[in-house]
């Protein structure tokens, strides 16, 4: 593996980072086929695609691409697994605990090497994907591996001459169709509560990045899960993933992804056989930034919270809300926090910010910036490409924005930020709510009543006080109205994993 060379500064960092991890040295891609039943397999079709490194624009490798027929295979493997009888059913509580505590184990070996992995593939810097995604991936597994055994339904009092219980039973098989943006965090969000209840999954990783996710494969092998508990088929969505979507023989999807996709998936779960569906989809999240606020958290906060991983992120802070007294003064201390952000090599230790996905991508945001200037929006930093190779766009500040520009509306997902202007508490309220979406929202004020009242109004799964993707592991997430269906994370989890039985006893002699 060589690493891109030469920083591109934006910026310098305030202060160098601490003796930290360095990014895995020579690595050699091996796993690129169709994982089924504990097995490699080239396509049926004998196609392949070709996956490349977002920071230097040059291919990695070409990974087997699978279709309608690898998928109905991949099923058929995960219906054999979930059979009464098999390995995998006859597995107690306790047996699926300790499988998955030992796949959590073999990520913690493996953990620099993945990093390194999703780094090349997404253009993440390799710290974050070291101390962010791969630390959550750990602790998602570490925490459904604790919730096997203690997955449990309720007797519940009925007409004296019953006895009524629940049983909580896995759904059967999963589809999980995932993003590019996290691709091994959103997977092991589906894989962990899924395989916790019982189930079997078939994978389709996004093709931007199936790379880790393939990795995963070599590790569930290893790790002792039964052949056909979990099967993944690298390769297109209007493909592979209609056809896990439309699948007869699938009982669940799980989605991460554009409210597009999001839309065709559960009409492909009504057009075919009502799949359960969990969706977890876009978000123009509103940041809520009071005068009474600490500024220079509230700052930081809204900074990070709409740069982070190049503004790739469903719950990008993306438009930030400021009272008017402080307005001035916040938009400047965000220019200067912008200017400073450093962008360039994902291996570079100092580096803040990567590339963005793809030319597709890259193209949408330098689009909506182009927006946001002829709307009227002030342009104050950033708002072009940066360097020679790869997809790097400068961290962009957009101040006096209002409502009605496309930037205030429409998902951008990259490094832009919004800032608009606030009067009054009812105002911005009114204003925060006014989307399709209902993601994340963030409100930053020392008024105790201030913050209790603007979080339990908000249309919005998640509301993040004085901080921001303070995600948990044991917290539900997921979003209100288009931000999609049921909830990740959490036990809140378990109930999009399991079938609820209600089994109903007629008792021959009455209690009293
Ligand atoms: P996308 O929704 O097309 O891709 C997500 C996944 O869905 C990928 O695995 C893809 O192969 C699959 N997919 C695509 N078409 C499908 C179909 N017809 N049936 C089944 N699966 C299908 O997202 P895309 O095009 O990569 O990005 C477009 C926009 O979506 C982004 O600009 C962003 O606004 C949003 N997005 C949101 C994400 C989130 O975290 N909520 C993640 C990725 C994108
Ligand atoms: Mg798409």
């Amino acid at each position: 593996m060589t690493t891109t060379n030469g920083a591109i500064e934006n910026g310098q960092p305030d202060k160098k980072p601490p003796m930290l991890p360095k990014p895995a040295t020579n690595l050699d891609i091996q796993h690129r086929q169709i994982f089924i039943n504990n097995e490699w397999h080239k396509s049926i079709s004998g196609r392949t695609f070709a996956v490349f490194n977002p920071a230097t624009g040059k291919k990695m490798c070409e990974v087997e691409e699978a279709d309608k027929a690898d998928v109905d295979k991949a099923v058929e493997a995960a219906r054999a697994a979930f059979q009464r009888g098999s390995a995998w059913r006859r597995l107690d509580a306790n047996g699926r605990g300790r499988l998955l505590h030992k796949l959590g184990d073999l990520l913690e070996r493996d953990r620099v090497l993945l990093a390194t992995l999703e780094s090349m593939d997404t253009g993440k810097p390799f710290l974050h994907a070291f101390l962010i995604d791969l630390e959550g991936c750990i602790r998602t597994l570490r925490y459904f591996a604790g919730w096997t055994d203690k997955i449990q339904g309720k007797t519940i009092p009925v007409d004296d001459s019953f006895l009524c219980f629940t049983v909580h039973e896995p759904i059967g098989v999963c589809g999980a169709i995932t993003p590019w943006n996290f691709p091994l965090l959103m997977l092991i969000w589906k894989m962990g509560p899924a395989l916790c209840c019982g189930n079997t999954l078939v994978i389709k990783p996004a093709e931007q990045t199936p790379l880790t996710s393939l990795y995963i494969g070599s590790l569930i092998k290893e790790a002792g899960f039964p052949p056909g508990v979990v099967n993944i088929v690298p390769g297109y969505g209007p493909t592979a993933g209609s056809a896990i979507s439309h699948h007869p023989d699938i009982d669940k999807v799980a989605f991460t992804g554009s409210t597009e996709v999001g839309k065709l998936i559960k009409e492909a779960a009504s057009k075919s056989n009502l799949k359960r569906v969990t969706l977890e989809l876009g978000g123009k999240n509103p940041c809520i930034v009071f005068a009474d606020s600490d500024l220079e958290l509230a700052v930081e906060c809204a900074h990070q919270g709409v740069f982070f991983n190049q503004g790739q992120c469903c719950t990008a802070a993306s438009r930030v809300f400021v009272e008017e007294s402080i307005y001035p003064e916040f938009v400047k201390r965000s220019i200067e926090h912008a200017k400073r952000r450093f962008v360039g090599d994902p291996f570079d230790p100092r580096t803040e910010h990567g590339p963005q996905i793809d030319q597709d991508q890259f193209d949408k945001i330098l689009e909506l910036i182009q927006s946001g200037k002829e709307e009227g929006a002030k342009l104050e930093c950033g708002g072009s490409a940066i360097g020679e190779k790869g997809f790097f766009i400068k961290p962009t500040v957009f101040s006096d924005v209002t409502d009605d520009m496309r930037i205030a509306k429409e998902e951008i997902f990259g490094p832009v930020q919004s800032i608009l202007k606030f009067k009054s508490l009812e105002d911005v309220i009114k204003r925060a709510n006014s989307s399709e979406y209902g993601l994340t929202a963030a409100v930053f004020t020392k008024s105790l009543d201030k913050a209790l009242s603007v979080s339990s109004a908000l249309q919005s799964g998640t509301v993040w006080v004085n901080c921001y993707n303070a995600l948990h592991t044991q917290t539900p997430f997921g979003g209100f109205k288009m931000s999609g269906n049921g909830r990740e994370l959490g036990e809140y989890a378990l109930a999009e994993y399991t079938e609820v039985k209600t089994i109903t006893i007629k008792l021959s002699q009455k209690n009293h």
